[in-house]
Parts: structure tokens; C-alpha cells; sequence
């Protein structure tokens, strides 16, 4: 018998994929969606603009909009009198607040953690869910594992530090499904770092790849070039998920990640930009200690004897294509917590995903797949994103 799922996110990098990848799947025959707007018309407008955004077909009697947010009080009452969503099988929780800024950690933790808790109140009372697939996050290992291969096992740990809110209450999300629901009714996805799209088109979503443009358009960058990156493209994420969805699984928690094999370092990625962008200083990695002197340089307060003044072409160049040296510290705030990330060195085991011979194999190199979409870097606003890392 065909399935019904209830997704959350679907209007977001993954979720838009991930619903996109359902509507095609023989498996499944409604789509409900939880989807932010003030009328039914709207909610079907975004839906809408999901699939055209790819030019790939929108049934309206099967995808079918939920209006809805997690922040609403009465969210799991407005869910338990839908009887639309009695039948629902499968439920898909991609929705988040994925901000890193301080500034929204209580919106963070109020989506991330109760929003979740309200979706998991109602999903208790569905007579006939069979799985509730938590999109959770590889980087809630913390910042304690570095340079180092990570298995699933090791998460979630109440006793490590997080560099921003938002892994934490990831983490917290994952210890909440496991209170709701029983262990045969869960399935918990755990992305590494999502970058772009792998195939030649614009991805629904250039986070994490600003950075790359931020890092282009500097060249000279505060971070230790050769450190191992764990990043993916959006459509293998996706693709890994409804297939381990639709899977008779072996685990609980699962990867999905580059593993090892293929992790990329800045260093790899460095190198693509620059074929893409020649004639352009050559990317130069000077590690993570310049970063404060790139700060005090914006405020036009770096000290004579820093070393950043050994980089005087780059000081130079900055100058040439900055209306200000503020300007530099605006990206230097959004960059902060991503290099952050970027200099644990955290590469995360994917051998469970691979080893459950469901046609998800290893993914390229981010620096190998990136190819096919580098020119868009020119098309990212880099102060505008990095005033919403
Ligand atoms: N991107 C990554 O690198 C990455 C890596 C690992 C894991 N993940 C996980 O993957 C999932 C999807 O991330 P993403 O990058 O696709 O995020 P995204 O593009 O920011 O999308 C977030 C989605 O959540 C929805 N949402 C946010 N607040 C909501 C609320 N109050 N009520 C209802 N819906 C709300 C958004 O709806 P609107 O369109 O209305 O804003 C949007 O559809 C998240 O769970 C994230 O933790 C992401």
C-alpha cells in the first residue's frame, strides 16, 4: 500500500529537495506539508515555487499544504483535529532555525527544541505512523572531536561543547524524538555539511556556499588550508534520506557524509575557484591566528608588528576592492563561526550508509562537484549573507 508522509521544511534547501525526491517516489501517495503563510492560496503558491524552481511537475492532489508554524502554541492541537492527517505514515522533520548568530538563540531553541516537541506531541496519537525521520546534524559530535574520523555512536553526548546554539539544540532534538516515540518508529538522518548542488544548476539555497565566495573574493584566508572538510551536495543528502526511508534498516542513526574518503580541505576547494576565477591573487592560507589581525585590520587598528603586514599585496588588494575596511569586518563576523567549524578537522563515518546496499554510493569530493556550479559564486551577495550567517 502506497504511504502518506507529513514534511516539515519542505520550503528550505533540503526539505525543497527532499520533497521533490517524494513526490516522484512509486511509494508514496499524499504529501502533506507544514508550510508558513497567512492563507491556503499562499501555502500553495510556495509549494508551488518548490517544484517549478527545477521545472519539475506540481500535483496539487498530492502535494498538499498544512498551514502551520512550530512557534504556534496550539500546533499540536491544530494537527490532532486535522483529520486529513489521520492516515499519515511517515512523518519528515526537516524544519529548523539554522542560524549560528547569538542573536536568535532563543528562536533557535524555541523552533529546534519545542517546535519539535509539539510535531512529536501529535505524532504519538497517529494510528498508523511507521516512521518519523529526524533530519538532525552530524556537527552535534561538539567541538571537542577533532582531526578525526566520527561514527554515529558517539552522539548524542550531553557533556560536550558546542560552538553555536544550533548544534546543541539539534542534539537536544535527537534525545526528544527518542522520549516520544519507540525505537522501531525512528529514523535519524545526520547531514555533515550541506554544499550546493551537484548537478549544473543553482541550488535553492547558497548557504555554506557564500563562504566559498566570501573566501574568493578575500584570497587570503584565516584558516590552516590542508584541515579535512566533511561536505555533500544537497540531491545526494536527499537521495540518501528517501532511500533509507523506503529501506529495511539495519541502524537507527545514519551519516551522511563524504567519510574520508571524500572529505575535501579549502586547500582542494581553493584550487577549483582559482581556475574558475583567474587572474585573481592566488589563495593563500595563513591559519586560523591571522583572523583576530584581520579583525583589528578592519577596525583600522592592526599592530606594525603583525604578521598580517607580511601580506602586504593582499592588504593592498583588500583596499582595491573595498569601499572600506569595515567592510572587511562585517565579513569577518559572518566568516567567524564557519571557520570555527572548518578548523576541527571533523570527518564523519559513512560506512553504515554505504554498507546498506540501497544505490547510495560514495559522493565526489565537494571540490570535485562544485565544478559544476563555481561560476555562481559571482552571483552571491557576500555582505548580505554574512550579515545572516
Ligand atoms: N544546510 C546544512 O548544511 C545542513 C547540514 C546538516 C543538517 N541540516 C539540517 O537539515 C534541515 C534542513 O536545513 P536547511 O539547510 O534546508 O534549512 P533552511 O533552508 O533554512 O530551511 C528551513 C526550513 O524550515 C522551515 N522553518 C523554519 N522555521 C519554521 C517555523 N517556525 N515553522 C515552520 N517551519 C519553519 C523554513 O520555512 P520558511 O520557508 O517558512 O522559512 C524552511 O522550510 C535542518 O533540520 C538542518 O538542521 C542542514
Amino acid at each position: 500500500m502506497k504511504k502518506n508522509i507529513f514534511i516539515t521544511g519542505s520550503t528550505g534547501f533540503l526539505g525543497g529537495e527532499l520533497l521533490v525526491d517524494l513526490s516522484k517516489r512509486n511509494e508514496v501517495d499524499k504529501i502533506y506539508c507544514l508550510v508558513r503563510s497567512g492563507s491556503k492560496s499562499k501555502a500553495v503558491q510556495r509549494l508551488k515555487k518548490v517544484f517549478d524552481f527545477h521545472g519539475d511537475l506540481f500535483d496539487p492532489n498530492k502535494i498538499i499544504p498544512i498551514q502551520g508554524d512550530l512557534a504556534q502554541e496550539d500546533l499540536t492541537e491544530t494537527l490532532c483535529e486535522n483529520k486529513l492527517l489521520e492516515d499519515v505514515n511517515y512523518i519528515v522533520h526537516s524544519a529548523a532555525n539554522t542560524s549560528f548568530s547569538p542573536i536568535y538563540d532563543k528562536m533557535v531553541v524555541d523552533i529546534n527544541i519545542h517546535g519539535l516537541q509539539k510535531i512529536l506531541s501529535w505524532s504519538q496519537k497517529l494510528k498508523h505512523l511507521e516512521t518519523f525521520v529526524y533530519v538532525g546534524t552530524a556537527t552535534i559530535c561538539g567541538k571537542e572531536a577533532t582531526h578525526r574520523v566520527i561514527k554515529e555512536d558517539e552522539s548524542p553526548n550531553l557533556n560536550t561543547e558546542h560552538i553555536v546554539k544550533y548544534t546543541y539544540t539539534k542534539m537536544q532534538g535527537e534525545i526528544e524524538v527518542a522520549k516520544y516515540l519507540p525505537k522501531e518508529k525512528i529514523l535519524i538522518v545526520r547531514p555533515s555539511i550541506i554544499l550546493g548542488d551537484s548537478r549544473p544548476w543553482v541550488p535553492r539555497s547558497y548557504v555554506i556556499m557564500w563562504t566559498l565566495a566570501t573566501l574568493n573574493f578575500l584570497r587570503l584566508v584565516p584558516s590552516n588550508g590542508k584541515i579535512l572538510l566533511d561536505m555533500v551536495p544537497v540531491d545526494y543528502v536527499s537521495d540518501a534520506i528517501t532511500k533509507l526511508m523506503f529501506a529495511k534498516r539495519k541502524h537507527l542513526v545514519y551519516h551522511i557524509s563524504s567519510g574520508e574518503k571524500a572529505a575535501t580541505t579549502s586547500f582542494d576547494i581553493g584550487n577549483t575557484i582559482e581556475k574558475a576565477f583567474p587572474g585573481l591573487p592566488k589563495f593563500n592560507f595563513v591559519g586560523y591566528d591571522m583572523l583576530n589581525d584581520m579583525k583589528l585590520w578592519s577596525k583600522k587598528r592592526l599592530n606594525k608588528d603583525s604578521k598580517l603586514n607580511n601580506y602586504k599585496e593582499y592588504l593592498d588588494y583588500w583596499n582595491s576592492i573595498m569601499e572600506n575596511t569595515g567592510q572587511l569586518r562585517i565579513l569577518m563576523a559572518g566568516l567567524d563561526p564557519y571557520i570555527e567549524f572548518m578548523e576541527l578537522g571533523q570527518v564523519f563515518d559513512n560506512s553504515r550508509l554505504l554498507e546498506e546496499e540501497i544505490g547510495v554510493v560514495q559522493p565526489k569530493p565537494a571540490h570535485q562537484y562544485i565544478k559544476n556550479s563555481i561560476h555562481l559564486l559571482k552571483e552571491i551577495d557576500i555582505f548580505e549573507a554574512a550579515l545572516e550567517p
